[in-house]
């Protein structure tokens, strides 16, 4: 089944360069890997492919250059039926690359060249007006420029459409964008950051789940904090609530907090509530690190709901009969 609310991705796109090794190189060190792949990344591609295969429609208003690594991205956006008739080329700026070293630890360092991202200026916003206001998302992330972020939080905000702000990587936009988020959406680090949580290294989902409480209101209209293999919470006007991941072999985590936003987006936009949507997206994440690379690894919408226990009207699963509309196999 999918979904009706239509999700628009001002997003950040690159080509992924991704060796895996057994373990990180120290500085000054060379070591060989023993796999890597040239594959579709950045974080708001991979979160609007993965709003796509949650069922949402999905316009990715994003930059590439005039290469051959952009035709290669418009080809893998084709692939899996993304419309790409919001996403220009520049003429003299390269595509963004990421160069990304995964250790067995199922870990990754990631440094991304934005190239051609930095071309999505808040004039790109202003001309895009009209696919805001129409849409009932608008999800954004930290790698594209501060005032590009804080033009598309105040047009948005404006026009009453729901604001999804990934701070990831963390960047320092204007308190009224924070404001405005509905929920941002940051990990451990970015959380502290803003100054979501504290300087403890541990903190347990029922700690993290009160810290989220503290800054509804003060710096964001809801808040959600991912915690990797813990799972993630979610706070908001109406509550505060946490979703424990299941226990899963992690091979490759790149990306997986992008499956989760991506899907957290996708099913909010479709007006499910935040509680239920966080529990969908911390199924989506589970299942994302259980393959290789980004894009490739988000699972569709069966599989996500099933993961989390739900059938299609949001109810529980039921292990015997099955949910109204799959037939498909659990994949976790
Ligand atoms: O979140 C993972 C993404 O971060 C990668 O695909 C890389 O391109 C960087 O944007």
């Amino acid at each position: 089944m999918a979904a009706s609310g239509r999700v628009v991705v001002f997003g950040s796109l690159n080509v992924d360069s991704t060796s895996y090794v057994a373990s990180f190189p120290e500085p000054g060190e060379t070591i060989l890997s023993h796999g890597f792949q040239v594959a579709l990344g950045g974080k708001g591609s991979n979160q609007a492919v993965a709003a796509h295969v949650a069922g949402a429609p999905v316009d990715l208003v994003a930059r590439i250059g005039a290469d051959a690594t952009g035709d290669f991205a418009i080809a893998t956006l084709a692939r899996f039926g993304l419309p790409t008739g919001a996403i220009a080329r520049h003429p003299d700026a390269p595509t963004g690359v990421a160069q990304i070293t995964v250790a067995d630890s199922g870990e990754n360092s990631i440094i991304v060249t934005g190239g051609a991202n930095l071309a999505l200026t808040p004039e790109v916003v202003d001309a895009e007006r009209a696919r805001i206001v129409s849409a009932a998302l608008v999800l954004t992330q930290g790698e594209l420029p501060v005032a590009t972020i804080d033009r598309l939080a105040a047009v948005a905000d404006d026009a009453g459409v729901r604001f999804v702000l990934n701070l990831a990587p963390p960047a320092a936009v204007a308190e009224p964008t924070l404001a405005a988020a509905d929920p941002l959406v940051v990990n451990e680090h970015e959380a502290r950051a803003v100054g979501v949580g504290t300087d403890a290294a541990a903190a347990s989902l029922d700690e993290w789940r009160e810290h989220a409480v503290s800054a509804v209101g003060r710096i964001a209209r809801s808040v959600v904090v991912t915690l990797g293999a813990a799972g993630a919470v979610a706070a908001s006007g109406e509550g505060s609530w946490t979703a424990a991941a299941p226990s899963v072999d992690a091979v490759d985590t790149t990306g997986a907090g992008d499956g989760f936003t991506g899907t957290l987006a996708a099913f909010l936009a479709e007006g499910r509530p935040l509680e239920e949507a966080l529990r969908i997206a911390v199924a989506a994440g589970a299942l994302a690190v259980q393959a290789r690379g980004t894009v490739d690894a988000y699972a569709p919408r069966d599989a996500v709901l099933r993961a989390a226990g739900l059938d299609e009207a949001g109810d529980a699963w039921d292990a015997a009969g099955g949910a109204a509309d799959d037939a498909g196999d659990a994949t976790a």
